[in-house]
């Protein structure tokens, strides 16, 4: 009972928000006045006019299980929790959260950004949030600069942040150039890419980012490279934004609708088409290519009957959110390709033989209406479509599947949230998992 309490101060002290966890206490001390005990009452000086109470303000609507060895849960607390899902610390109401490696951001309805999680890569603070946390930072801080961002994107170690006006600005390590900002030292802020491009859209992989330009609708990715992570062909760490190389995009027209990067891949939609391009590491076939190791540009990774309406990369594997111009009754199953090690193709096996082609959806014969995954580890979430209920699947070492059992494999969609919340977003990173209630 007090330890909640001491957090939810803590946290409103930060926030600056005094007067309100002042009032939280006094609520206390009223509940701790003897009751009445009847009888003519002795007359009591008069008491000053309370100051008046506004009502405490709701939690937030940011939902976390998983890993917390770096705070990353951001319910003030370090260490695994007992709890399956915790409530993010504070009240603020995110409207989009990310999640990277070992940290989360997320952005309040302004465009303000927060992150917690893991601060330090070495002596540098890498969350944008400034230093004074000892490295680990357990519940929602602001990120400084003071900007309002349009989008957020999460990798291992660094965070992206989408300006409205279409600038990025990229913050957090940089040992492989990934906040491409031309050099490789980290930092503390959020720093402006060294591009005169405009974006639409980021994704954050591990060492190395991608975004869509804003006028052509082209990716442009930085970071490391030597996996084909920047699509240009050269398998080499490129400091810069450096334009993807769309040779092998055969349809003329070759505009692009999102991007989504896994820990050495990424892929993309195809606008006129909705059909997947990927690139980058194809050791597990998570760029969806047969027969090579290693995708240097951006291939198409199959055609068939259906296409997507989104996309995730995860560590070695991606999915693919279904939509069917020709087969109205599979929009919406999921379909995963890549390293079925640890069931993160959700098919209810496991298999040390890598897949390209995702001839089946995941097991359970459901619809979802979002998917995420993580770059860092290996599982999957999903919304179901109609009624939000969140399901994970894969690889669950520090319970970020949610619910169950740590150090299992889940290779069907599990339930994620022993409630039933409904959630209007599941974000999976790292080896934990944010959800934001409906
Ligand atoms: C976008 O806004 C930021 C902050 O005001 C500014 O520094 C940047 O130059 C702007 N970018 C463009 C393309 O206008
Ligand atoms: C793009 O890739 C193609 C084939 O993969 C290659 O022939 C071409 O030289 C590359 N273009 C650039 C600008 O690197
Ligand atoms: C390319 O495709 C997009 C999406 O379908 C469309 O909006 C755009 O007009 C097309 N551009 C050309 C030049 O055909
Ligand atoms: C959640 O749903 C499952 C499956 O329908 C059910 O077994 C369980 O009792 C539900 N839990 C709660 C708290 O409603």
């Amino acid at each position: 009972m007090a330890r909640p309490a001491a957090v939810l101060c803590l946290l409103l002290a930060l926030l600056g928000a005094g007067s309100v966890a002042a009032a939280a206490w006094s609520a206390e001390d009223a509940e701790a006045e003897p009751a009445s005990a009847g009888g003519p009452r002795p007359p009591s000086p008069k008491p000053s006019p309370p100051s008046p109470r506004p009502p405490p303000p709701p939690p937030s609507n940011a939902r976390a299980w998983g890993a917390n060895g770096f705070g990353q849960l951001g319910n003030g607390e370090i260490g695994d929790s007992a709890q399956d899902v915790v409530i993010v610390s504070g009240s603020l109401q995110f409207t989009s959260v990310v999640v990277g490696g070992y940290h989360v951001c997320g952005l309040e309805g302004g465009g303000a950004a927060y992150c917690w999680g893991k601060n330090m890569d070495g002596l540098v603070p890498i969350l944008g949030v400034g230093e004074e946390f000892n490295g680990v930072v357990p519940q929602p801080s602001p990120v400084l600069g003071g900007h309002t961002f349009a989008a957020l994107a999460a990798g291992v170690d660094f965070t992206l942040g989408l300006l409205a006006n279409g600038s990025l600005l990229a913050w957090g390590s940089n040992n492989c150039g990934q906040l491409g900002v031309g050099d490789t030292d980290p930092r503390s802020v959020p720093t402006p890419v060294a591009t005169d491009a405009t974006f639409t859209g980021a994704s954050a992989g591990n060492g190395f980012a991608c975004a869509m330009r804003a006028d052509t609708r082209t990716p442009m990715c930085w970071g490391r490279g030597d996996r084909g992570q920047v699509g240009d062909g050269a398998a080499v760490d490129r400091l810069v934004p450096t334009s993807v190389n769309l040779t092998d995009v055969r349809p003329s027209n070759k505009t692009f609708l999102s991007l989504t990067s896994g820990d050495r891949h990424t892929c993309m939609l195809h606008a006129p088409t909705y059909a997947v391009y990927c690139w980058g590491d194809n050791l597990a076939r998570q760029s969806a290519q047969f027969g090579v190791n290693l995708v240097p540009v951006p291939k198409q990774a199959w055609s068939g009957d259906w296409q997507c309406s989104a996309l995730a990369a995860g560590y070695e594997h991606g999915c693919c959110l279904q939509y069917s111009r020709d087969f109205p009754a599979e929009v919406g199953l999921v379909r995963c390709w890549g390293s079925n090690e640890y069931g993160a193709l959700g098919l209810g096996t496991t298999s040390t033989t890598p897949v390209h082609f995702p001839e089946d959806p995941v097991a359970g014969g459901r619809t979802y209406s979002a998917i995420s995954a993580t770059n860092y580890a290996g599982h999957t979430c999903a919304l179901e479509a109609g009624t939000g209920l969140a399901y994970c699947w894969g690889i669950s070492f520090s319970r970020q599947v949610g619910g169950g059992l740590a150090d299992s494999v889940y290779s069907v969609p599990t339930p994620a949230d022993p409630q039933n919340r409904t959630f209007a977003a599941v974000v999976a990173g790292g080896e934990q998992t944010v959800s934001l209630v409906a």
